[in-house]
Order: C-alpha cells, then structure tokens, then sequence
C-alpha cells in the first residue's frame, strides 16, 4: 500500500483501516441520500412507509431468521402491515424493497411484467447460482431462455415423461410404503419426488449416487436462505462446496452420456429425459449448448421442482388425511377412471394423459392445496422505471415484491 496508508497504520491498528472506511463510506452515501431527498421534486408522492433499518444490512437477519419457522414470514410480514399499512418499505442485503398489497399488488406486478420491473435474483447469490442459470438472465435474454425451456413442459414432453413418472412411483410405493404401519409423510414425499426429478431429468435411479446427490442438493438449498458469507463454518460457505460436488458429479454423468451417444447405446429411459435433450438439441442459432449452460440449469430445475412438489405433496396427504370425504371422493374418481379403460378393453393399468385429464377432483384438491398453504411466501422484480402506485413512488432499481398471506386469503377449510 501506499504512504499515506502506512502513515495511518502507524496510528490504528491494521483491522481499524477497514472499519474506518466503512463508517466513511455509510456517512457519505447516507449524506448522499439525504441531500437527493431534499431536492427530491416536491410534487413527487412520497415513498412507502416503513423503515430500512441497519445500513446495507437493513432486516436482512431478522427475515432470515424468519424464513426458518414454519409460519415466520407470515407472521413478520403481518407484523410490517399491522405498523406501516399493506405497502410498505424495508432492505433486503442492500436493495431497498417495497412488499405490494395483495391481491391488487400481485396482480400489478404480473401484469406489467417486462414493462415497469423484470425478474431478478440478489447478486450474492452467484456463488451458488451459476452465471448462464434461467434464474440470472432477466429481460429479453430472460424471455429468450423461457422460451428455450417451454419445450420441456409442453403437452408432448410430459406424455414423454409420463411413463417414467409411473414406473418410479410404482417402485416407490413397493419399496417404501408397502408392510409399512407409520410412515412421515414429508421424508416419503422428500425421497419420491427427488428420485422423480433425478429419473426426468437424468435417469439417475435410487441408489448411492441419488444418495450423495441428494445429501449434497439440501445443503445447497439451505445456502440460498442464509447469510452470504463464504468463510468456513457458515452454512453459506457449505453450500458452496456442496454446489462444487454437484458439479463434480454432472460432469461424471455429461461424460458418461456423451459416450453413450457416441456409441449409440442410450437406453430408452435417458433417450426422453431433460439431459438427453439438452445435450443434442441445439440452441436458436443451432449451436449445442456449453457445459456450463447444462449444469446450470440442470441444478436450477432441480431447485424449481423439488422442494416446491414435495412440500405440496405433504401438504395433499396432510388434507386428504384430515378430510376423510375427500379422500373417498378421490379413490372413487380413480376408481371410475380405471373401470372405464377396462370397460373400453385396456388392460395396461399405467397413467395416461387422458386419464389425468380425467382426474378433475384430484386437480381441485392439489389446486385448493396450493391455494391454502403456498410452497413459497412470494418473490420479486426489479423496477426499470419510476413508479408511481397508489400514491407511492418507488424508485427505479428498488425491488417489489408479490406475496401469498394466508391472513388475507379467503380461507374454506379450518385450520
Ligand atoms: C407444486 C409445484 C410447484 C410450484 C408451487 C411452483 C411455483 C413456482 C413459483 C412461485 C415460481 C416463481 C415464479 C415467478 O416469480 O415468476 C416458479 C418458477 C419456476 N418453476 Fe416452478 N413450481 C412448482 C413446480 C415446478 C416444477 C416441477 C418445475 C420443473 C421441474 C418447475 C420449474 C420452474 C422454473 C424453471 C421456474 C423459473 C421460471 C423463470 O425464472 O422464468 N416448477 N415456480
């Protein structure tokens, strides 16, 4: 370093620099603020209410910690409106944030999607999140990868998969469920829809590998809701190396795949699974996609699908459980369903498109499920534009947020 700093070392100590220079970088950036606030235009609505707590930090520790009980980021939230009213500001890891009223707010924000705000996800999660994931694109390049992906869940896709979905279910249930008196319902539905998606997207089966995959997957998930600090000993740091593993292992499956291809030995299984096309089918400019474009949203789907269908999937068996009516409704729909392809002469007992198109009942009940206890507490954007909403203006850069508060949501079924 230069004179000046070994001048200043000769009066503090060496870790009393750095905190020098934070406290002169959070003066003058408050300063800053403060002097755009005052010549802020007078005629402009003022911001929400609310508060931003610590500086850079704001309630980022308190929302963490919230986001760890079951009814925590309910009961924060609640919290917020009873103070400041249903939109209200706060900070998130540096980004000012306003939470949106529901439903108004909800609906806001999905029906400008592109023109007011886009997707985004925080930077500091790179480090677990990979640079070409369909999570860090936002705008046109966002639109372009969406589009990519459409391909996977279109009608087609899905009678692909269905066959996999079947077999793995049946394997399931004959494995883990069958001679069984107790079961917890969650580490059953955590196990069959992670083997699922493993089966979809990569036809990897039950096994070790699943074993360490998955042992690897949930410490990576739990690095996305902790506090980004990569030194040993946080969970952030953990889920960084669990992420290393992962990549470790899907360079071993890219490698064994890519030879079977080369030797025109793929088993029919991997020839319909999200891997397979991934690595033949190339992009718009008929290009194959790079390796790292592949793992990167090998993983995200992983993330998108998994904790999302089995915490819904507990939430089912926990309703059908306590509404005994509405567990024989749905054996008999199912039972009409399989009665009717035999009456027309079909002997194969297996799932088919039409007989889940069939299943209306069942729908209903997963949709008023999902309806009742949503998997996630809600997301954000990031605004492109100033806004102005409901009086309030929200600044360019600022996140909004949509959410699903079980306190304002009309409830059919006691709780
Ligand atoms: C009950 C099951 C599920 C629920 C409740 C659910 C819910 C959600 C929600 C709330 C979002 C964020 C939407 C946004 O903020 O715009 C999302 C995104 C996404 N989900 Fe799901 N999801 C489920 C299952 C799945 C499955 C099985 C997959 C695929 C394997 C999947 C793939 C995705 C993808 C790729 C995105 C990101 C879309 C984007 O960035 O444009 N989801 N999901």
């Amino acid at each position: 370093m230069g004179t000046m700093w070994n001048g200043l070392s000769f009066m503090f100590p060496e870790e009393s620099y750095m905190r020098m220079i934070v406290i002169l970088a959070v003066t003058v950036l408050w300063s800053l603020w403060s002097v755009s606030s005052f010549f802020r235009d007078r005629n402009q609505p003022p911001l929400p209410p609310g508060s931003f707590g610590l500086p850079f930090i704001g309630q980022t520790v308190e929302y963490l910690f919230a986001l760890r009980t079951a009814d925590g980021i309910e009961q924060w939230v609640q919290k917020k409106i009873d103070k400041h009213g249903p939109i209200f500001k706060w900070r998130f890891m540096g980004f000012p944030m306003v939470i949106m009223d529901q439903p108004e707010g909800n609906k806001f924000i999905f029906q400008n999607e592109g023109t007011s705000h886009h997707i985004f996800w925080p930077p500091f999660l790179s480090s677990l999140i990979g640079p070409d994931s369909l999570m860090k694109q936002s705008g046109e390049p966002h639109k372009l990868a969406r589009r990519h992906f459409n391909r996977f869940f279109d009608h087609a896709a899905m009678s692909r998969y269905l066959h996999g979905v079947n077999r793995n279910a049946v394997r399931h249930f004959t494995k883990h469920w069958q001679g069984r008196e107790q079961l917890v319902a969650l580490d059953m539905t955590h196990l069959y829809t992670f083997s699922t998606i493993c089966s979809l997207l990569m036809t990897l089966e039950e096994g070790p590998l699943m074993d360490k995959f998955l042992l690897q997957f949930d410490m990576w998930a739990k690095g996305l809701t902790s506090l980004p600090v990569n030194l040993p000993g946080f969970q952030y740091h953990k889920a960084v190396k669990a992420r290393k593993l992962i990549y470790e292992m899907l360079d071993g499956l890219l490698e064994q795949r890519r030879t079977e291809i080369a030797e025109d030995r793929v088993s029919e299984a991997s020839k319909v699974d999200i891997l397979n096309s991934l690595l033949i089918v190339p992009d718009e400019e008929g290009n194959l996609l790079p390796d790292s474009y592949i793992k990167d949203n090998l993983l995200l789907l992983l993330f998108a699908g998994f904790d999302t269908s089995s915490s819904t999937l507990a939430m089912v068996i926990y309703y059908i459980a306590k509404y005994p009516h509405v567990y024989k409704e749905i054996v008999q729909e199912h039972k009409l369903i399989l009665e009717e392809k035999h009456a027309n002469g079909k002997d194969d007992d297996s799932l088919t498109m039409e007989d889940l198109s069939a299943m209306k009942y069942t729908w209903r009940v997963i949709k008023e499920t999902l309806r009742f206890q949503p998997v996630s507490p809600g997301s954000f954007r990031k605004t492109i534009t100033n806004l102005e909403y409901k009086g309030y203006y929200i600044p360019k850069g600022w996140l909004v947020c949509y959410s699903h508060l079980k306190s304002l949501r009309i409830l059919y079924v006691d709780d």
